[in-house]
C-alpha cells in the first residue's frame, strides 16, 4: 500500500516552465583553441587552471602584465548543460571525455565530480552564492576592506537574487517556525539564522559563472588557451639557492606538445589554480610533494613536501527526499538556515535532470533517485536499470515531484588525503575523505537532520508533503536511493547516525590538500621554491560561507589586486 503510495507521488503532473533560450556567448577575442597556440611562448604570469579563482585572477594581473591562462576544458558558452538552470545533473552525468564534468569516487564510496572546463565548479554548481562570515575573513587574517571590494567585483557580474517560489519559501517558513532564527532576509551577508542568499542564475535560469568575470580583463594583456592541459612545471634548479618556477610544458587537443616560460623579470610568476583535486596532483607531477611517492612513480624529486596532498577534506552531505502531493518548482539553492551547532540546512526542488539520463547515473537532487529506488539494490543491474529509465522517460510529460531538504555540516574536522594514481594529468589522483571519523561531524549531521525532520513536520511545509508518509518511511525511501556505493544498513529508520553514515553524499565543496600554513604561506606562495603560489579551493583549512563559491571567485581578485599591489610598489621603490 505505502508502496503504491510512493510510487504515485513521484508521478504527479510535472509542470515544466521551458527557458528563454536566447543567449548571447561573448566572444572573447583572446580566447583559443590551444592548437594554435605557438611551440614556446613567454608571459610574465602562467596561470594553470581557468577555474572559479583562476579567471578572475587573470582577469586582474591582464589590467598591467601579460598572462598566460591553460584551461583543460573547453568553453561554457553556448553549452545548454551548463547555461540552463533546469539542466543541473546534465553536465554532472556527462561521462564523455569532452565532459565539463569529470567523476571521480572517493576511496569513501562516494560519487563526486571536479569540473573539466573555463570558469571551473562554478559552471557545475547549484549556484548559491554567500560569503564567508566576517569572523571567518578575520581568522584567515585577509585584509577586510579589500575582501569586501572584491566581493563587490564578482557580485557586479555573477550574483543575483532568487525568485523564492511555493516550495522554496516553504523551506524558508518552517526554518524560522522550527527555531533557525533570526530570519534575515536577502543577504550574501553570513548570518546566524534563516536567510535568502544570493544566486549564480539569473532571472531567466541562466547561469553566469567564473568565465563571465573574464569581461574585466584586458584583451591586450591576456591569452586565454582553451583544451590546453598543463603535464608539468618546470622548474630551474641548478645555480639557484632553492627551486624556481621557469615556465610549463602544455598538450593541446592533438596532443602536441607546447611550452609557455615566464618573460624575464624577478616578480613574475606561474600561479597554480587547478582546484582541491588539480594543484596537489599538478604539484607532485612537476616534483613537489612527498618524495616516497614521486619516486614511486620515477617523478625526480624537485622539492620533498610531505604535507602536499594531505588533509583533504569534503563537507558531507546527507539529504532527506520528500515526495509532494502537490506541483513543486524546479528549483536549486536559494535559502539556507545557518544552525547553531555547525550544520548549514539546505534545499533543491523539481527535476533537475534534463532529458539525458545516462545509465551509469547516480541522481542526486533528482526525484528520478525515488523513482530509481524501486529498483531493489541487489537487482540493480545495469538492465534493471535501463529497463526503470526507459519506463521513465515512457511516462509521458515525465512526471516526478518533490524535494530535498539537506544538511552540509562546518568545518568539517574529518580530513583524509590525495595520492597519485598515474603520471597522467587526466587521470584522477586517489582521495580519501574519511566522512565522519570525527564524532563532531556526526553529532552536526545528526542534529542537522532533526532540524529537517522538523521543518518535514511543521506546519509551513505541510502541503508540500504526504501526511501519511511517516518519517521513518522517507528515511528509508532515501537510503534505497543509489545515493553513494555504500551498503546500506536495516536501521537507517531508527537511527540517525547509521543514515548519516550509510547516505553520506558529498555537496562538492571538497577542500585542501595545498594548506596554507602547510604548502603555501600566507601570501599563498609555495613553501619551500620560488615563483609559485597556489590559489584556489586547495588552500582552504575550512570551507568558507555555508558554500564556498563566492570566496573562491573573492580570492581570485583579492590576491590579483595584492600581486599587482605589491608589485607597484616594489618597482616604485626597487632595492
Ligand atoms: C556539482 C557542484 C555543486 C556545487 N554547488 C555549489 C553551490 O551551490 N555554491 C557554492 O558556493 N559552491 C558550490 N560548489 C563548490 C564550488 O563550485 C567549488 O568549491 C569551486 O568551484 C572550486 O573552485 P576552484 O577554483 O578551487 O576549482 P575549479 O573551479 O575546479 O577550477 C580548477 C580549474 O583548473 C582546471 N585544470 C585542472 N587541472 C588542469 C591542468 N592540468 N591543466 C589545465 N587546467 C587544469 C580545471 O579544468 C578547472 O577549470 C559546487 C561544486 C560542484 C562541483
Ligand atoms: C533548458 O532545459 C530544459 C529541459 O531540458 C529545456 O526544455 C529548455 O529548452 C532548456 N532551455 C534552454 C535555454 O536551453
Ligand atoms: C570571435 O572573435 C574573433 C576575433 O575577434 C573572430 O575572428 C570570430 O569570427 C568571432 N566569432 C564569432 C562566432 O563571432
Ligand atoms: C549534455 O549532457 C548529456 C548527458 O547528460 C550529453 O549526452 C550531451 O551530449 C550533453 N550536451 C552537451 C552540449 O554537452
Ligand atoms: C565587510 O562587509 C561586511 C558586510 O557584508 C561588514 O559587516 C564588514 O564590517 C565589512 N568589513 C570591512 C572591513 O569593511
Ligand atoms: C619506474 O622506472 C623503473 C625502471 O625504469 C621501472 O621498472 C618502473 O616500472 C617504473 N615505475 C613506474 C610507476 O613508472
Ligand atoms: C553565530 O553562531 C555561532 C555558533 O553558535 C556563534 O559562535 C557566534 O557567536 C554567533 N554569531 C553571532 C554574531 O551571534
Ligand atoms: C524501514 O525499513 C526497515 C528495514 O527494511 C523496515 O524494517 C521498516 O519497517 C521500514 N520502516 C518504514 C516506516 O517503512
Ligand atoms: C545499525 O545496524 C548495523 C548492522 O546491523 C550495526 O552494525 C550498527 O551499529 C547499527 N547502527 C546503530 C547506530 O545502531
Amino acid at each position: 500500500m505505502e508502496f503504491d503510495l510512493i510510487i504515485s507521488a513521484l508521478l504527479g503532473i510535472f509542470l515544466f516552465h521551458g527557458l528563454c533560450s536566447s543567449e548571447k556567448a561573448p566572444n572573447y577575442s583572446f580566447m583559443r583553441e590551444a592548437t594554435t597556440a605557438p611551440a614556446i611562448s613567454h608571459y610574465d604570469y602562467i596561470i594553470i587552471g581557468g577555474g572559479t579563482a583562476g579567471c578572475p585572477l587573470a582577469a586582474t594581473l591582464s589590467e598591467k602584465y601579460s598572462v598566460l591562462l591553460l584551461e583543460r576544458g573547453g568553453s561554457p558558452y553556448g553549452n545548454p548543460n551548463i547555461t540552463n538552470l533546469s539542466a543541473f545533473g546534465s553536465a554532472l552525468s556527462d561521462l564523455s571525455p569532452n565532459s565539463p564534468s569529470q567523476r571521480f569516487i572517493s576511496e569513501d564510496g562516494v560519487i563526486n565530480a571536479r569540473a573539466r572546463v573555463l570558469g571551473g565548479g562554478s559552471c557545475l554548481n547549484a549556484g548559491f552564492y554567500s560569503r564567508a562570515a566576517v569572523e571567518y575573513v578575520r581568522a584567515v587574517g585577509w585584509e577586510g576592506g579589500l575582501v569586501n571590494a572584491s566581493y563587490a567585483w564578482v557580485e557586479e557580474k555573477v550574483a543575483f537574487q532568487p525568485p523564492m517560489r511555493g516550495w522554496q519559501s516553504a523551506v524558508r517558513d518552517g526554518l524560522v517556525e522550527v527555531g533557525v532564527e533570526p530570519y534575515n532576509g536577502f543577504t550574501y551577508d553570513h548570518v546566524n539564522g534563516t536567510k535568502i542568499g544570493g544566486t549564480t542564475f539569473d532571472a531567466d535560469g541562466r547561469r553566469h559563472t567564473a568565465a563571465d568575470l573574464l569581461e574585466y580583463a584586458n584583451p591586450k594583456g591576456i591569452t586565454l588557451l582553451l583544451h590546453a592541459t598543463v603535464h608539468k612545471i618546470l622548474f630551474k634548479t641548478k645555480g639557484v639557492s632553492r627551486p624556481l618556477a621557469r615556465g610549463v610544458i602544455f598538450r593541446d587537443a592533438l596532443g602536441k606538445i607546447h611550452k609557455a616560460y615566464l618573460t624575464r623579470g624577478e616578480m613574475n610568476e606561474v600561479i597554480l589554480t587547478s582546484g582541491a583535486l588539480g594543484s596537489p596532483q599538478m604539484l607532485m607531477l612537476s616534483g613537489v610533494g612527498p618524495s616516497k611517492q614521486l619516486k614511486a612513480h620515477n617523478i625526480t624529486v624537485v622539492l620533498d613536501q610531505p604535507n602536499v596532498g594531505q588533509r583533504m577534506m569534503d563537507n558531507p552531505m546527507n539529504a532527506i527526499f520528500v515526495p509532494s502531493p502537490i506541483p513543486v518548482e524546479v528549483s536549486l539553492i536559494e535559502v539556507v538556515g545557518i544552525t547553531s551547532f555547525g550544520s548549514y540546512i539546505e534545499a533543491a526542488s523539481g527535476e533537475n535532470f534534463a532529458e539525458h539520463y545516462a545509465l551509469n547515473d547516480y541522481g542526486m537532487f533528482s526525484p528520478k533517485i525515488g523513482q530509481l529506488s524501486t529498483v531493489p539494490p541487489k537487482r540493480r543491474t545495469p538492465e534493471a536499470l535501463k529497463k526503470a529509465i526507459n519506463a521513465m522517460s515512457a511516462l509521458d510529460d515525465a512526471v516526478f515531484r518533490g524535494g530535498f531538504l539537506l544538511e552540509k555540516i562546518m568545518g568539517p574536522l574529518s580530513t583524509g588525503h590525495l595520492e597519485l594514481r598515474t603520471r597522467n594529468p587526466n587521470d584522477n589522483p586517489s582521495v580519501t575523505f574519511n566522512y565522519f571519523q570525527q564524532p563532531e561531524d556526526l553529532r552536526r549531521c545528526v542534529n542537522g537532520l532533526k532540524i529537517i525532520e522538523n521543518i518535514i513536520e511543521s506546519k509551513s511545509f505541510s502541503k508540500f508533503r504526504y501526511d501519511s508518509l511517516s518519517l521513518p518511511a522517507l528515511l528509508n525511501l532515501t537510503a534505497s536511493a543509489p545515493v553513494n556505493l555504500l551498503p546500506k544498513h536495516d536501521n537507517v529508520s531508527v537511527s540517525l547516525e547509521q543514515f548519516c553514515k550509510d547516505t553520506v553524499m558529498t555537496i562538492w565543496h571538497y577542500h585542501g590538500g595545498c594548506h596554507v600554513g602547510d604548502v603555501v604561506d600566507q601570501d599563498y606562495k609555495v613553501i619551500g621554491v620560488d615563483k609559485l603560489r597556489v590559489i584556489d579551493g586547495s588552500t582552504f583549512n575550512y570551507s568558507p560561507g555555508t558554500n564556498p563559491q563566492a570566496t573562491v571567485m573573492m580570492l581570485g581578485r583579492y590576491m590579483g589586486v595584492r600581486i599587482m599591489n605589491e608589485r607597484l610598489a616594489k618597482e616604485k621603490s626597487p632595492n
